[in-house]
């Protein structure tokens, strides 16, 4: 378990709780953590944004006290700035926001590094790379999205791959790089290739019999 993922340039696999089992949620993170994650991505969804609703600040608050795990939230919400101290105050150490659902992306990434916490900006599969440009310096992560964002359980998108190299270019040591979708045994090694730090993994964890296997297996894959 990693409790702060920006201090090591070690890649990181990050389960995304979107495909847990919320009933026992709880259980469930720290049965991923035990099994060798390093850190928890929490994936906000507000059916406005993505064609999905997940949950939001109240069941990460309810998460918070179970684990010292580093928290990074994606939010798939049509106006992140409105709802974003309500996520720090509820315990989310990253917020990730869609340069989609913003008109001044570095004016809001600057107003949530004031709450703060870490920030990363992230883009749809079908929004040009150059979208990030004037917000790339300000950010402690990129997120490339490698599948449509609303659901989890769906095909990796290779077309993220030249993208993440052209994000990889332009950022600092300082800076990680992250990837969500469609990440398995498979598909894993060339997001690594192409300068991928984080790695978020839904299905490929979750929903595997053998989640301490499952992580081994990506780990060995990114070496
Ligand atoms: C999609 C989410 C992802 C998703 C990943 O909107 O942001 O985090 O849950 O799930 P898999 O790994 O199954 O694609
Ligand atoms: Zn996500």
């Amino acid at each position: 378990m990693t409790t702060d993922p920006f201090t090591t340039t070690t890649p990181q696999i990050a389960p995304s709780i979107l495909s847990a089992d919320f009933s026992r949620l709880g259980a469930e993170m720290l049965d991923v953590l035990a099994a060798g994650a390093d850190f928890l991505h929490l994936d906000v969804m507000d059916g406005h944004f993505v064609p999905n609703i997940s949950f939001g600040p109240p069941i990460i608050k309810s998460a918070r006290p179970v684990t010292a795990a580093f928290f990074d939230a994606h939010l798939m919400i049509t106006d992140p700035l409105r709802y974003a101290a309500a996520h720090v105050k509820a315990g989310a150490q990253n917020l990730t926001f869609h340069v989609e659902a913003v008109e001044d992306p570095a004016k809001v990434a600057r107003e949530i590094k004031k709450l703060g916490c870490r920030v990363g900006i992230t883009l749809k599969p079908g929004t040009p790379v150059e979208a990030i440009w004037p917000v790339i310096e300000l950010v402690d992560v990129v997120l490339v999205m490698s599948v449509e964002p609303g659901f989890s359980g769906q095909k990796f998108m290779p077309e993220a791959l030249p993208k993440a190299r052209a994000i990889k270019k332009r950022l600092r040591a300082d800076q990680r790089m992250e990837i969500d979708g469609g990440m398995n045994a498979d598909t894993i090694a060339a997001a690594r290739d192409a300068g991928v730090d984080w790695f978020v993994v839904g299905s490929a964890v979750f929903d595997h019999s053998d989640r301490r296997a499952a992580i081994a297996e990506l780990r060995e894959k990114i070496g």
